[in-house]
């Protein structure tokens, strides 16, 4: 039996804290974990608090109305028009966004890890693959269409209303000149890329070709295997190229910002995303002028990505995780009420 990278994480820092960390059950799965330290006992699902409610992480995971509700409590987050199963993406609204900002991104509303998000997307016929192509993963076949943020992506860790880290996570990108196979066999060539298939501590993954890409590479007309035109470039959105502490550089205020966005979604333990260039995130979000705003809240977040850093401190977020998660003096009490 091998735990997976995050589960290995927890049993690590329970350890530490003088708890246990067990299988459920005697068939393995890595979705429960059971810790326990003394009397205290729970059960975990990955990043998953035992006080989660249903409702909280349903509202978080459907991104347009989270951002809604989010907005109406004074958070800058993203603006995006939602396109439903039976909606045009061709119609007023969108050409008008298109228009006005000229690179649009598409991605499923109730989407994660990256995947069937298209990023470069400034005509109508992309825009129409990258909705196929974002519906075919959605839930309730629902898209999300929204103008392109310049910058880079913070993803900060919330547990129990407090933001404990940040990491800022840099995407490879795709050149003009190669093939997309031949650049990505590059790339899976460092060896702190690790797989599913054999758990380890490795800080990223390996980029599975065949699965997301080729479906992604075709919303641009791209074929894996033919060499990306020149004047083109494609940023895989599902990925990471490296991922850099920024805890003592974001803005308290940024921090806060996050810290309350989980807060109000009932989301106890959270991965927050923000987009914007990183400059914009030394100073308070009302400096930003809208340049940097929330893309969404995720429920059971990567906490790895604080833990095993490419560069910078690793954050001790999975030590905060089992305390909080086992409730051991000191942790604050559960705080996954949805006060939206
Ligand atoms: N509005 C945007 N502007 C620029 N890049 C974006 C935008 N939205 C998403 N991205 C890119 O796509 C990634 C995934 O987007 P996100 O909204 O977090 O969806 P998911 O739920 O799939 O994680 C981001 O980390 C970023 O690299
Ligand atoms: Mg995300």
């Amino acid at each position: 039996m091998v735990w997976s990278r995050t589960n290995q994480l927890i049993a690590a820092a329970a350890a530490e804290l003088g708890a246990r960390a067990e299988p459920l059950g005697r068939e393995h799965t890595d979705y429960f974990m059971r810790l326990s330290h003394g009397e205290r006992s729970a059960i975990v699902s990955k990043t998953r608090s035992p006080f989660l409610t249903q409702v909280a992480q349903g509202l978080a995971n459907n991104k347009h109305l989270s951002r809604e509700l989010l907005r109406a409590r004074a958070l800058p987050c993203a603006e995006g028009v939602l396109v439903d199963e039976a909606g045009d993406i061709a119609g007023p609204v969108v050409r008008a966004l298109l228009a006005r900002h000229g690179r649009l991104v598409v991605k499923p509303n109730w989407g994660n890890r990256g995947v069937g998000v298209a990023t470069d997307v400034r005509d109508l016929a992309t825009l129409a693959r990258a909705r196929e192509r974002a519906r075919a993963i959605d839930l309730d076949e629902e898209v999300l269409v929204e103008p392109f943020i310049a910058g880079t992506n913070l993803r900060v860790a919330v547990i129990a209303g407090e933001a404990l880290a940040a990491v800022e996570v840099v995407r490879p990108t795709l050149q003009a000149g190669r093939s997309a196979a031949a650049q990505v066999a590059a790339l899976n060539r460092d060896a702190r890329r690790g797989t599913w298939s054999t758990p380890s501590l490795c800080p990223i993954d390996q980029i599975e070709a065949d699965e997301d890409l080729a479906g992604h590479l075709e919303v641009y007309e791209l074929d894996l295997e033919a060499a990306i035109p020149d004047g083109r470039e494609v940023e895989i959105t599902g990925d990471e190229l490296a991922v850099i502490d920024r805890t003592e550089e974001v803005h308290p205020e940024w921090l806060a910002v996050a810290a309350s966005a989980c807060d109000l979604l009932g989301v106890d333990v959270g991965g927050v995303d923000l987009r914007g260039p990183l400059a914009a995130f030394a100073g308070p979000p009302a400096a930003a002028q809208g340049s940097a705003l929330l893309l969404e809240v995720n429920v059971v977040p990567a906490l790895h990505l604080h833990a095993l850093p490419t560069e910078g401190r690793a954050r001790p977020v999975f030590a905060a995780f089992v305390a909080y998660c086992l409730q051991l003096p000191g942790a604050p009490p559960p705080r996954a009420q949805v006060r939206v």
